[in-house]
């Protein structure tokens, strides 16, 4: 998988209150996901206190996640220094278990001491290739189940189609899925549909 090294980042917000991260000229994420993000932030965090999170992006899972007052640790893990930067910048005021470190989350996973987590927020914008990709995905979601205790959870971001996500099928005990109607913004170009169903789903770790 090959991200862009020095992409062009810009945040845009319409008269009406439309917000858009752009990495590229490409939506990374939009400010309507943010009933989505807060409800699969409030399910992972069921799961305990010491979370990690790939991809930044506006913040909006991030700050749900760490701002319950049962977190203890959540650490975002953001490939690029821009989007930090404008994340810090609207955002001053930031709980005080969110830390934010700059690194590739598929390197960084691998440092993660094995068990140590309760759960993982999987939002990263990857390449539309990589989504397809099965020995990408059967090298990678062994380090994220490796990184969870038993009984954690790996919560991706949802899908606005009915159907699981398989990357993670083969490696899970559990499935919890919450079909939830969105309403996304007349330009998302990145939803099967602009409004419709979306699906929340939780992949829950074995027990033993
Ligand atoms: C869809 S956004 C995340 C949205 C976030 N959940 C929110 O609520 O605002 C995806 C983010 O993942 C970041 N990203 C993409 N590849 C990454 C990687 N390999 N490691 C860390 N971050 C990555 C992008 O730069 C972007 O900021």
């Amino acid at each position: 998988m090959q991200m862009p090294q020095h992409p062009d980042i810009t945040l845009s917000e319409t008269s009406s209150g439309e917000v858009t991260l752009s990495i590229d000229s490409g939506q990374a994420m939009q400010g309507w996901e943010k009933a989505l993000m807060e409800e699969s932030a409030d399910l992972l965090c069921q799961f305990g206190t010491s979370f990690v999170e790939a991809g930044l992006g506006l913040g909006l899972s991030a700050l749900r996640i760490a701002g319950q007052p049962t977190t203890r640790t959540h650490v975002v893990v953001e490939l690029y220094r821009e989007v930090i930067d404008l994340f810090v910048q609207r955002r001053p005021d930031r709980p005080a278990s969110l830390q934010i470190v700059q690194a590739d989350f598929f390197d960084y996973i691998k440092s993660v001491p094995p068990g140590s987590l309760d759960g993982i927020f999987f939002d990263p914008a990857l390449p539309t290739s990589t989504w397809s990709d099965g020995p990408f995905w059967d090298a990678v979601v062994p380090t994220l189940v490796d990184a969870l205790r038993p009984g954690g959870a790996l919560i991706p971001f949802f899908s606005t189609v009915p159907q699981l996500r398989w990357q993670y099928l083969d490696y899970f005990d559990r499935v919890i899925v919450l079909p939830r109607a969105f309403t996304a913004y007349a330009d998302t170009g990145y939803t099967s549909a602009t409004s419709g169903r979306a699906y929340i789903q939780c992949f829950v770790k074995a027990e033993h």
